[in-house]
């Protein structure tokens, strides 16, 4: 049996991307695949390489918009046990790609290692978080200014301010560790996204299983009170231009609950879109166009999704 046909065998065939999407929006998926390891991973690559068959990495489908028509080529999940593993070690956590950041924030917790609790709620893994550098965005409002443009400032946490060190695999299938010199993190932006990320070594900090608790419950509370998470959808749509946030902007528009085909703007987070039930990628992508055109037009602003649009 040659590499590519064991792969194949392993390979599922015509993949729903919608059951693998928290917008449960996607069509099928030419093969998905779950490498068991590192070594699998890497054949898979250099096959894919050779054969000039192109790939497309997923975590925990977020943050994606994934294409009616589906996609040609390979999906990969990075979900056995093998990059799933946790590890502490010395004030630090030893995290495959594939575990789920609410996993992460628990064991930490049992551990005593604090620091990474704003990351509540968000339904990412870790290998996705690291990609985006996900993180909260907490706007301050800035008292006395008038124009739109002024009034709120951003702190930012991102996971990106935790890493100490990332595994990664490059795009010829060789693994090499990037350590924090290597990396650049940036709002929503990394340079990890040229690589697969298999694993990664956070830094935390110690505090007691109360506080990480007490701090988690008031994350997940302000994310309950902001944000529509009652139906599928994929999170923010858009960045935050600087200084600004484009769920106020989109909101000042008047474009809250406007809807189109089985997807339609949050009417309580203006940057939140969401799955009625039946949407499907194109009736999101009008929204977004309908939009980045309304917000463009009322204050000369260009939005920049946040999500991925696959392919
Ligand atoms: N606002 C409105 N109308 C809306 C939505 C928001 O006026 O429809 C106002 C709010 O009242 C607030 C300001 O806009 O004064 C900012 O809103 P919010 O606090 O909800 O934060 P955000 O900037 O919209 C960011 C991140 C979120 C993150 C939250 C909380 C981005 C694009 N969004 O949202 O991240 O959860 O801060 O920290 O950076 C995500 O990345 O998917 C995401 C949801």
């Amino acid at each position: 049996m040659n590499c590519r046909a064991s792969w194949l065998k392993q390979a599922k065939v015509k993949e729903l991307l919608s059951r693998h999407t928290t917008f449960k929006i996607g069509g099928p998926a030419e093969f998905w695949f779950e490498p068991k390891n590192p070594a699998e991973l890497s054949r898979l690559i250099k096959i894919a390489g050779n054969k000039n068959i192109p790939f497309f990495v997923i975590g925990a489908g977020s943050n994606i918009l994934a294409p009616d028509s589906g996609l040609k080529g390979i999906v990969i999940r990075l979900n056995k046990d093998y990059f799933k593993k946790t590890e502490f070690r010395k004030g630090k956590i030893f995290c495959g790609a594939g575990v789920m950041l609410g996993r992460l924030l628990s064991c930490a917790r049992n551990f005593g290692l604090g620091g990474a609790e704003f990351l509540s709620g968000i339904p990412g893994t870790v290998g996705g978080a690291l990609t985006m550098n996900a993180g909260v965005n907490e706007s301050v409002e800035v008292s006395g200014c008038q124009s739109v443009r002024e009034k709120t400032k951003q702190k930012t946490k991102s996971i990106g301010d935790l890493v100490e060190s990332v595994l990664v695999m490059d795009y010829d299938g060789g693994i090499s560790r990037l350590r924090k010199s290597g990396l650049e993190f940036s709002y929503r932006s990394s340079n990890l996204s040229n690589y697969i990320i298999l694993s990664a070594v956070l830094k935390l900090t110690k505090k007691s299983k109360e506080e990480i608790s007490a701090d988690i419950a008031q994350y997940l509370a302000r994310r309950r009170q902001t944000q529509d998470i009652t139906l599928p959808s994929a999170g923010c749509i858009f960045k935050n231009p600087p200084n600004q946030s484009s769920g106020r902007l989109i909101d000042l528009c008047g474009l809250k609950g406007v809807s189109l085909g089985g997807a339609v703007i949050s009417t309580k987070h203006a940057n939140f879109i969401l799955n009625k039930g039946k949407a499907d990628a194109r009736d999101v992508l009008g929204l977004i166009d309908l939009v980045r055109k309304k917000v463009k037009k009322k204050f000369g602003i260009k939005l920049e999704t946040e999500i991925k649009i696959w392919p």
